[in-house]
């Protein structure tokens, strides 16, 4: 089945592109996690936002929600938390389920979604304070990694998850390819936690002249899913 799409960015033209692919009448819940704190004008947000649409055509009814990471704000793990972490649930004192609150709602929708996209805005060669925080919050023992028999297995399982990458530079390939550690960490904690279907797009060199007028685009046609 052919689909024609017409992307209205932020900024600049409206983009046409045309996708070819087959509709799975299975639904899915998809989890949104976004760390930019650039709303519309942000490229891993538009570049998330693309996979969105095509998976939704090709999984008709599919759920979303969103977790804005920068507006949710997690806060830094303190003293408290590790205790609360390990400390059985039947022993949870009113401290314990005031820390574990904003970290068992991350993790209760993660567990719910079969489909995760994750926009990522690299920051300094790195994933944004905000999206660590999360992953702080959901690397929870027990709940989405055990390490039963000193073994660590990843509890989360049959999950896709599509990274939107966007970032001044160019790091899929070339000299800076090694100084991306956004992506090597990602893949490593979510396979860490049983997820090892990723796949990555990317809206890169959009601060590169000669890259940066076709960036946008580029990076948009090159999403199927
Ligand atoms: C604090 C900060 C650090 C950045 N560090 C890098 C970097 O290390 N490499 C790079 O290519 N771009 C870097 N950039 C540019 C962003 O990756 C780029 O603007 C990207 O589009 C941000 O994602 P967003 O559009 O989704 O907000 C940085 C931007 C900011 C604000």
């Amino acid at each position: 089945m052919y689909i024609a799409c017409t992307c209205k960015p932020a900024q600049g033209q409206n983009i046409h592109l045309i996708y070819n692919y087959f509709i799975d009448n299975t639904m899915k819940h998809i989890l949104h996690i976004t760390s930019s704190p650039r709303g519309k004008q942000s490229h891993s947000i538009t570049l998330a936002n693309r996979i969105i649409e095509l998976l939704s055509v090709r999984y008709p009814g599919s759920t979303l929600h969103i977790n804005d990471t920068v507006e949710k704000n997690y806060i830094h793990l303190n003293a408290i938390h590790p205790v609360a972490y390990l400390t059985p649930e039947s022993e949870h004192s009113q401290e314990h389920k005031d820390t574990l609150y904003s970290s068992d709602n991350a993790v209760n929708e993660l567990m719910q979604a079969d489909i995760l996209v994750i926009s990522v805005p690299l920051y300094n060669f790195n994933i944004p304070s905000a999206l660590k925080a999360w992953i702080d919050h959901i690397v929870r023992a027990g709940k989405t990694f055990s390490y039963e028999g000193g073994k660590p297995e990843g509890l989360l399982k049959n999950k896709k998850v599509y990274l939107a990458i966007a970032s001044n530079g160019v790091y899929s390939d070339g000299p800076m390819k090694s100084f991306d550690f956004g992506e090597p960490y990602l893949r490593f904690i979510f396979g860490f936690l049983g997820l090892h279907d990723i796949t990555t797009y990317r809206i890169e060199g959009a601060g590169m002249p000669g890259i940066m007028e076709t960036a946008l685009q580029k990076g948009l046609e090159s999403v199927a899913v």
